[in-house]
């Protein structure tokens, strides 16, 4: 079976407010198209169809990575028009399958499970029951419980309206039905569009069994139509998320303050997470792992036994083994510690490797750095790896001490073991072992006087 999917989504969103397309809003870092396409795209056999209108520049320019055939609905004149619009594409042994672009959390499950009610002499329609099915297309069934059509709000009657089973506007059907029946659709009705809706009418009257599915939660085809919804929805994802984890044996001190936008190419076990932890793009966390509150990890690696205690910023960093971090550190882009190393409170560290067991403890900037193992960080260190125009590179090798509000010249190497003294401004190379210093002498005027106002 070969299935070409069609992606609904030249709908304008004017109650979204906004200056960007719709479907360019995002859940979880990911925009509602690509949530869409993320799902389908699980789908073997599968050819992805957009029909975008509305932004549509940008957004062939924003998702020009996905492997879709876009094709443009110059106005929107309802969505089966915006089918029309593709419909030299369908194949009639195809299964056509509709999903919306604003409805960005349908599970592939459901889809799988509409799929499968299609054949020569049925289609599949995903309908779910509402409490409240205002403004929804409603199903309307026979006494024996029969599919006979799909009347939309504004031309239901008072006896339609109450109807509670709605359409979610995903389907699935044979190319060969579909191609007939988008050739019959009209714009007669109380909005004057072209309503694919009308296709289930056509589908009862040559016998074609309109079978239906539900989702195994109404959550998966709600759409985004506003500001709120879109809130919603990205609450609802991240509660599955933290479920996820949970499932695979991480702790989550509270599962409603955690984001994940993004996935893990592995998680330990034994992970703590406490609150307010945002996880972004794609982690890699080893056992035992424990991350205090307010903690950012992007496109990181962590090792076994970490703890990264509270108000953390970790961006592209890898984090040996045994290590402790923070509070209130910054791992920035390739930023490579080895096991056991300690890195303290206010402390920034960019482009530079950390030999093992090596400590950097209070408030230092290391960038473009070598640092060997064992070697120990004094309080306000700070390599001055830019002179404005060039970056240059500071080599400190292993065992060496520096003293507390040490200024690193770089280029400038560390020789082994050296000690630096406090407040030193190093500009050249040191020697092995040894004490290195710059400072000026200390000096005491006994006989000085305060001055007095005149
Ligand atoms: C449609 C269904 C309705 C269903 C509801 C579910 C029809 C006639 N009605 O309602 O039965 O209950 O969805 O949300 O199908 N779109 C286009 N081009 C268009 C019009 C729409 O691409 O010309 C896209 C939109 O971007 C959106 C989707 O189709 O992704 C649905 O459009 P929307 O206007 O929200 O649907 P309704 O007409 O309200
Ligand atoms: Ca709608």
């Amino acid at each position: 079976m070969s299935i070409k999917t069609f992606i609904l989504a030249a709908g304008k969103g004017t109650r979204m407010r906004s200056k960007l397309p719709k479907i360019l809003h995002e859940i979880a870092n990911r925009t509602l198209l690509e949530h869409v396409y993320d799902t389908s795209k699980q789908l073997q056999n599968n050819e992805i169809v957009v029909i975008y209108g509305h932004g549509g520049e940008q957004v062939k320019e924003s998702l020009s990575s996905l492997e879709v055939q876009w094709v443009e609905q110059k106005q929107q004149l309802g969505t089966g028009h915006a089918v029309l619009q593709a419909e030299s594409l369908i194949n009639e042994d195809d299964t056509v399958l509709i999903l919306y672009g604003d409805v960005p959390l349908l599970s592939l499950n459901s889809i799988n499970g509409l799929l499968q009610h299609v054949s020569s002499s049925a289609m599949g329609l995903l309908t779910v029951k509402l409490n409240d099915p205002q403004g929804y297309g409603r199903i309307v069934r026979d006494s024996s419980g029969r599919v006979l059509k799909i009347t939309e709000q504004k031309d239901a009657t008072e006896a339609e309206l109450l109807i509670d089973e709605v359409n979610t506007g995903i389907l699935a059907v044979k190319g060969q039905s579909l191609k007939k029946w988008l050739a019959q659709l009209d714009n007669k009705n109380a909005q004057q569009e072209f309503y694919l809706t009308d296709i289930i009418e056509m589908a009862v009257k040559e016998g074609v069994e309109v079978k239906t599915y539900q989702p195994n939660q109404a959550d998966e085809v709600l759409g985004v139509n506003n500001r709120q919804q879109l809130a919603y929805l990205e609450r609802v994802y991240q509660t599955e998320q933290a479920n996820k984890l949970m499932e695979v044996g991480v702790t989550l001190r509270d599962p409603a303050r955690i984001d994940c936008r993004g996935d893990f190419s592995s998680l330990g076990q034994d992970i703590i997470v406490d609150v307010n932890v945002i996880f972004e793009g794609r982690n890699k966390i080893g056992d035992n792992v424990k991350i205090g509150a307010n903690t950012s990890i992007k496109d990181s690696v962590i090792g076994d036994n970490v703890e990264i205690l509270a108000n953390c910023i970790l961006d592209n960093a890898r984090v040996g083994a045994d290590s402790r971090i923070g509070p209130f550190a910054r791992l920035r882009p390739q930023a490579e510690l080895d096991e056991q190393v300690h890195i303290g409170n206010f402390v920034e560290i960019k482009k530079s490797t950390v030999a093992k067991g090596s400590k950097i403890n209070h408030l230092s900037y290391i960038g473009d750095a070598t640092i060997g193992s064992l070697v120990n960080i004094g309080a306000g260190t700070i390599t001055c790896n830019y002179d404005g125009v060039n970056k240059f590179r500071t080599v400190i090798e292993d065992g060496a001490f520096i003293g507390s509000d040490t200024q690193l010249i770089a280029p400038v190497t560390v020789a082994k073991n050296t000690t630096i003294g406090a407040g030193s401004t190093i500009t050249k190379d040191t020697p092995a072992g040894g004490l290195t210093l710059s400072r000026a002498k200390q000096l005491s005027i006994s006989a000085w006087q305060r001055p007095v106002k005149k």
